[in-house]
């Protein structure tokens, strides 16, 4: 497949996203709470709506910075309306590819972007020179082979789902990237490489179980339309996923558990 096809594939749907909006550093990106101390600069790289770029930019203060790029306009206008007036932080239309900077970042950051690239070491190693020495990567990625669902979840969900990662993976995205993650820093130059698991686990239990697992369904709401016009799946069966799995969630649906580590990597000083 195109470099064309993979970015028409990564393209985020112009709709509202709420997957992106309800996140939080606390909630979808802890691995950064240990960094981020007052007067820290940061890159956030695929920063998408901003909602949690704005949580960095709170926690380093007015005396720190953060940068956040996306390559989509759309993303980016919601993410300045919603950050309010926070002179530590700015957003800027770029790719990952084509961002140019002279400036080093004490920490930069990249979540649940890589799975969208086709060409995801040349991304690592473009971030790499955007830290300063000593500084540190932080990646968030997901290893989407392994998600588990309890019970298994309908057919026509499982159905969508396999047709999702075909999908993806004939673009030329890494379903797995979460695990391929280590050897990539290692070979960009990376020693000091640690490795943290952070699952998302919803279960039925928990208040936020119907809104969390609803992923799913979102995806197959947002992106489905996607996999329609490409041939991978029927609009009949995205839209019985749809139904069916929401079904699962209100009634029979146990717990759901995403598959994701946080990798990070310090520069050599
Ligand atoms: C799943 S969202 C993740 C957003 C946010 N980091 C988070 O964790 O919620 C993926 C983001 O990657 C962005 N993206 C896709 N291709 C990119 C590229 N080549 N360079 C930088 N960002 C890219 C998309 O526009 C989207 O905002």
């Amino acid at each position: 497949m195109s470099n064309q096809t993979a970015t028409s594939r990564a393209e985020m749907p112009k709709a509202a996203n709420p997957v992106l909006d309800r996140r939080t550093v606390e909630n979808a990106n802890r691995n950064l709470l240990k960094h981020l101390k007052p007067g820290l600069s940061v890159l956030d790289v695929g920063c998408g709506s901003g909602a949690i770029t704005r949580g960095m930019a709170e926690r380093v203060g007015p005396q720190g910075r953060v940068v956040g790029i996306d390559p989509s306009e759309t993303l980016l206008l919601q993410a300045r309306q919603q950050s309010g007036e926070l002179p530590q932080l700015k957003f800027q239309t770029a790719d990952v590819y084509d961002f140019e900077t002279a400036e080093q970042f004490d920490l930069v950051t990249c979540a649940r972007v890589l799975q969208w690239l086709a060409r995801p070491e040349e991304a690592l190693a473009r971030m790499a020179k955007w830290v300063k020495p000593g500084g540190v990567l932080a990646v968030l990625d997901y290893n989407h082979e392994k998600v588990e669902w309890m019970p298994e979840p309908p057919e026509t969900m499982k159905k969508f789902y396999g047709a999702f990662l075909k999908w993806r993976q004939e673009a030329g995205f890494d379903n797995a990237i979460a695990d391929h993650l280590k050897d990539q820093f290692l070979r960009i130059g990376f020693e000091k490489i640690t490795i943290e698991p952070q699952f998302e686990i919803s279960q039925k239990s928990e208040p936020t179980f119907v809104e969390t697992s609803r992923i799913w369904s979102e995806v197959a709401h947002l992106r489905g339309p996607q996999l329609v016009k490409d041939g991978y799946i029927s609009e009949e069966d995205r839209t019985a996923a749809i139904e069916d799995y929401n079904r699962w969630i209100a009634t029979t649906g146990e717990s759901m558990q995403l598959y994701l580590l946080a990798v990070e990597g310090q520069k050599n000083g």
